[in-house]
């Protein structure tokens, strides 16, 4: 599958799951947010499906999408790599908080990490769906993509199954590896990006349709 196509379906798949964690999308998640009715065990394992989809899909970005933009020698892209690494270093200091904490951490600890974790998540989707995937689409050949997604899907499927052989040898779950963000600046606090968001997923729906033709 085009690689373009693979990260906006963990983009789509991510929205998803802080939706799970809220209680559910529609009026019947809406009722149960306000009511305060969404089970400990159901807020739990979407906040860990949330940690794991994003550790994955930010390093299958590090390792195989970005390294590819940055090939393209495009200046635009390299600042938007950057930008997107900085970003990512935000999240992950979120996921590591929440991988660590979230046993014994209050709700409302939890809420307000998972709102901050969400933000954060939002702009950047936003920014790569908007800038850097539109961008890519240009600079890389289709062929050049479908090769891309090939390496992601199998990269994903490796460390998938690390973590089942992890899950089966009963491992206790480690704290993720904070080397790779040592040295590195923390990024600006990022802006809100709602309204940006819907911008991004009506481009993100067409880009879609139009590759789909
Ligand atoms: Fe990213
Ligand atoms: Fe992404």
């Amino acid at each position: 599958m085009d690689a373009i196509e693979l990260i906006m379906k963990d983009h789509d798949r991510v929205e998803e799951l802080f939706a799970r964690f809220k209680g559910g999308g529609g009026l019947t998640g809406l009722v149960r947010r306000v009511t305060g009715n969404v089970p400990a065990r159901e807020r739990r394992t979407a906040v860990e499906h949330i940690c794991r989809e994003l550790d994955v899909h930010t390093r299958v970005e590090e390792e195989i999408l970005y390294p590819a933009a940055q090939a393209t020698a495009d200046t635009e892209v390299q600042r938007l790599v950057a930008e997107s690494l900085a970003e990512h270093t935000r999240v992950k200091e979120h996921v590591a908080w929440l991988r660590e904490h979230h046993a014994e951490a209050s709700d409302e600890d939890i809420d307000a990490r998972m709102s901050a974790l969400e933000q954060d998540v939002q702009h950047h989707v936003s920014e790569e769906e908007n800038d850097m995937l539109p961008r890519l689409q240009e600079l890389l050949s289709e062929s050049d993509r479908a090769s891309l997604g090939r390496r992601i899907q199998a990269r994903k499927r490796a460390l998938g199954e690390r973590r089942v052989a992890r899950t089966q040898r009963g491992a206790p779950r480690k704290r993720r590896a904070t080397g790779s963000q040592r040295g590195r600046k923390t990024a600006a606090r990022a802006r809100k990006s709602g309204a940006r968001k819907s911008g991004a997923r009506a481009t993100s729906k067409r880009n879609k349709k139009a590759r789909a033709r």
